[in-house]
């Protein structure tokens, strides 16, 4: 394997950290990836796979090695009446992906426009917003399985899909490296506007069944609106999950902050925006030299410039405190820390 050393990965991780891997490679054939996983092994290298950097904290020194998934095309499987099966590769990126199926007329996706990142990362933390989650359109994948060196074929229920969650983070972490990834989509259009700033901003535009492409289009709005572009300034996407607590908690919560934005999540739990509670704790826009909190979105911590991963983990833990001393609720981090 041609590994290139010493490899700088500030553009590549969106937060724009100074960052540099002892051994970097690009991966373009299933032959490459096994031969780059048995140096790996061979050298006892700490390993990571990088998947666009978009949900990454990344230290400045890289032990080991980093690879990149450059699994490409866009191939339909199966095109029945209504229904069809898309097979996309790992290493392409999910928002031209999101736009190329948009053209094809094939539907369910349009709500998860405009997120940083590759489609092989997707499946790792079960992407979503707006009210879709990758997990509601995906048919299967297809992954090297590191413990039996052979590639598998996982469905929905073996990668085991929750909020922000699936077997490749939690109790699989580590063994399988994702492919291509299935979703089964649709040709027929429904829109999905549950989530109330979507609907609002299609109903300011006056349509009453909006298509496709303005469904898409307004995701695309409402991004552009409240979070920023990572080439234009720092940032992970939320830095902390939407921490969920019992339904007893939340009652207490509302009698105490009859504002508090949450919602019931599954039987006997509710899920409360985080972005509300980091806002009423005085954070949004605060800054902390380099390093601070978004000015259009609580939630999401931004590197303003020559920011480092020590100043901003100091700027989390901050607002970890301050949240649980305010409102009793402890709260989680998005993105991965790397090396941990
Ligand atoms: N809010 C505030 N102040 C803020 C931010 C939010 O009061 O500074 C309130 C908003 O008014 C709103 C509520 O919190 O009522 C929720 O905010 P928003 O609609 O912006 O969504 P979120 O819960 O903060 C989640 C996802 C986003 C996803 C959006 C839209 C998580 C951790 N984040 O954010 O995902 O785009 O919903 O569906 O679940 C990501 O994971 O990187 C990400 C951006």
């Amino acid at each position: 394997m041609d590994w290139k050393k010493d490899v700088d990965l500030t553009s590549q991780n969106s937060l724009g950290f100074k960052a540099c891997v002892e051994n970097y490679a690009s991966i373009n054939s299933i032959e490459e990836l096994a031969s780059a996983l048995e140096d790996v092994e061979r050298r006892g290298w700490p390993l990571l796979v990088l998947g666009g950097g978009s949900n990454l904290v990344l230290r400045e020194e890289i032990p080991g090695a980093v690879i990149s998934i450059a699994s490409t095309g866009i191939q339909v499987l199966v095109d029945d009446e209504d229904k069809a099966i898309v097979d996309v590769g790992a290493g392409e990126n999910w928002h031209s992906f999101v736009g190329r199926l948009l053209e094809m007329g094939l539907h369910g996706l349009e709500n998860l426009a405009l997120i940083p990142g590759s489609v092989g990362a997707a499946p790792v933390q079960n992407i979503g917003a707006y009210g879709v989650e990758l997990a509601d359109c995906f048919h299967s994948l297809t992954a090297y399985d590191r413990e039996t060196k052979a590639l598998v074929q996982l469905d929905r229920s073996d990668c085991r899909f929750g909020y922000r969650d699936s077997i490749f983070k939690s109790s699989e972490k580590g063994r399988y490296i994702i492919w291509r990834v299935r979703f089964i989509l649709s040709s027929v259009f429904e829109a999905r506007l549950q989530y109330r700033a979507l609907s609002d901003c299609i109903s300011k535009q006056g349509s009453n069944v909006p298509t496709a492409h303005q469904v898409y289009q307004a995701v695309c709005d409402i991004r552009r609106s409240k979070l920023p572009i990572p080439s234009e300034l720092g940032n992970a996407g939320s830095f902390f999950e939407n921490p969920i607590v019992p339904e007893s908690k939340y009652h207490v919560l509302v009698g105490e902050f009859p504002n508090i934005v949450g919602h019931a999540e599954g039987s006997g739990f509710y899920k409360l925006a985080a972005g509300w509670l980091i806002d009423q704790a005085g954070w949004k826009g605060h800054r902390e030299g380099p390093v601070g909190v978004y000015d259009k979105q609580a939630l999401v911590l931004v590197n303003h410039g020559e920011g480092s991963i020590d100043q901003l983990l100091d700027l989390a833990e901050l607002i970890v405190e301050s949240v649980r001393n305010q409102f009793g609720v402890e709260l989680k981090m998005e993105p991965q820390i790397y090396p941990a």
